[in-house]
């Protein structure tokens, strides 16, 4: 008998394991009050003071921008033009790269994400993710009837450039061509930042794949302004415009964690290839998506970030308050890997960013772990290989003896499997 729903579609109820800790820890802080819980679910920036951070220059920007300009339409499908300079002069114009690019408006990074895989891959082809990544790529994935191979993001303390070359290669021998995702600077959930010939080497990887069909490299960057590299990051993209004409970039932007502005959904495909006709293929693609699934992305947002890119006063602003925080972020991150490096606490090679990740091989003792160390108001999210904390959104004074009580209850627990 027929359903209400397709065959096609994925109808089980979304198992999101960072939204279901945080509603743990939810709980946990109407019954015993914030104090007493640890909340490290959520990856998105909290003060000291427990506030969601929002940065005074991002949001004095948005409420000057004219009610008329919030309430119509974008101008374009592909996004509102000021915001399409912005990204270019953000990501590229800034640190002094030249690189012609195309770029399309989407709802956050998660909209340019989704947008790549359909228009890249057919139902039934598959997509190639690190096997510690972002949960919702799997979801992404599903929405379009794809599968999914994964490469081991990590030999050692290293990006394992071994797997991703077998990985890539394996698919495209299957599929005569491969989409690959690579999810960097300050990697979710690991914080790792690919060293500058990881990046190389990655590069030159494809380069060589691509002489037997056509490869998309998706490079989400979605914590790109947390690097501590800068600008000496974002001039590694120079290195785009020298690859082959079977190659095809598309970089993931999102406004979210950028302007502290995860509810506004604005965000960006931006788009990079040699193959002038390849590319003006996949935009118009992209743009048919937009019209055919969401329309356009919030103007008042986009005319905000284009204000906050094009103007310098308003940037010099910008920039000033998130030095502040991304200070605040690196104290944090040193308060816990040290006192981690001390008790002997495994944690995945973390640089920098929202997150660090507890390495956990073995799933039955992650899993109980996760769960001892909820009944004890610590609150992190289950992941592939491990349990991510997000350093983001815990109080700096909260850090201090966190990773000793962890290490404990890891202890305990392996000490009760052994009896
Ligand atoms: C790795 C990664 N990619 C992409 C996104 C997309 O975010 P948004 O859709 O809010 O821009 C996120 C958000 O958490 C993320 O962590």
């Amino acid at each position: 008998m027929k359903q209400f729903v397709s065959d096609k579609v994925h109808d089980q109820p979304i198992v999101d394991m960072v939204f279901e800790a945080s509603q743990g820890a939810q709980r946990a802080i109407s019954k015993d009050g914030a104090g007493k819980v640890v909340n490290g679910a959520f990856g998105a920036f909290f003060t000291d003071g427990g506030e969601l951070l929002t940065f005074d220059s991002v949001y004095r920007t948005f409420d000057a921008i004219p009610d008329v300009d919030k309430a119509r339409y974008a101008a374009s499908i592909s996004g509102a033009p000021e915001f399409k300079r912005g990204v270019k002069q953000w990501l590229f114009t800034d640190a002094g790269v030249e690189l012609d690019a195309e770029v399309v408006a989407t709802p956050g990074g998660t909209g340019a994400l989704s947008s790549t895989v359909k228009n890249v891959l057919a139902p039934g082809e598959i997509v190639v993710h690190p096997d510690i990544g972002w949960g919702p790529y799997k979801t992404i994935a599903r929405q379009h009837q794809i599968g999914i191979e994964h490469y081991t993001l990590f030999d050692g303390q290293r990006f394992n450039l071994d797997s991703f070359q077998d990985t890539c290669r394996r698919v495209m021998k299957r599929q005569g061509k491969l989409l690959v995702f690579v999810n960097d600077p300050c990697q979710n959930p690991t914080g790792y930042t690919l060293e500058e010939d990881e990046w190389d080497r990655m590069l030159e990887i494809l380069e060589t794949i691509s002489s037997q069909g056509p490869v998309v490299l998706l490079l989400d960057i979605a914590y790109i302004d947390f690097t501590h590299l800068g600008m000496a990051y974002r001039r590694r993209f120079e290195k785009l415009k020298h690859l082959g004409e079977n190659l095809l970039t598309v970089i993931a932007f999102s406004a979210s964690k950028t302007m502290t502005a995860y509810g506004m959904r604005v965000g960006a495909q931006v788009i990079i290839s040699n193959n002038e006709e390849g590319r003006r293929q996949f935009k118009n693609a992209c743009e048919n998506t937009c019209r055919g699934i969401w329309s356009t992305v919030n103007n008042g947002g986009m005319r905000a970030f284009g204000e906050l890119s094009l103007d310098a006063e308003l940037k010099a602003a910008y920039t000033e308050e998130k030095r502040i925080y991304l200070k605040l972020l690196k104290d944090r991150a040193s308060r816990f890997t040290s006192e981690a490096d001390a008790v002997g606490l495994p944690i995945y090679p973390y640089k920098e960013g929202f997150f660090i990740t507890l390495r956990i091989d073995d799933a039955d003792i992650k899993n109980a772990l996760y769960e001892r160390l909820m009944a004890r108001n610590i609150f992190f999210v289950n992941v592939y290989g491990g349990l991510r904390i997000a350093i983001c959104s815990i109080p700096t004074e909260k850090l201090d003896g966190l990773a000793r009580k962890v290490k404990e209850t890891l202890e305990e627990i392996e000490s009760e499997q052994q009896s």
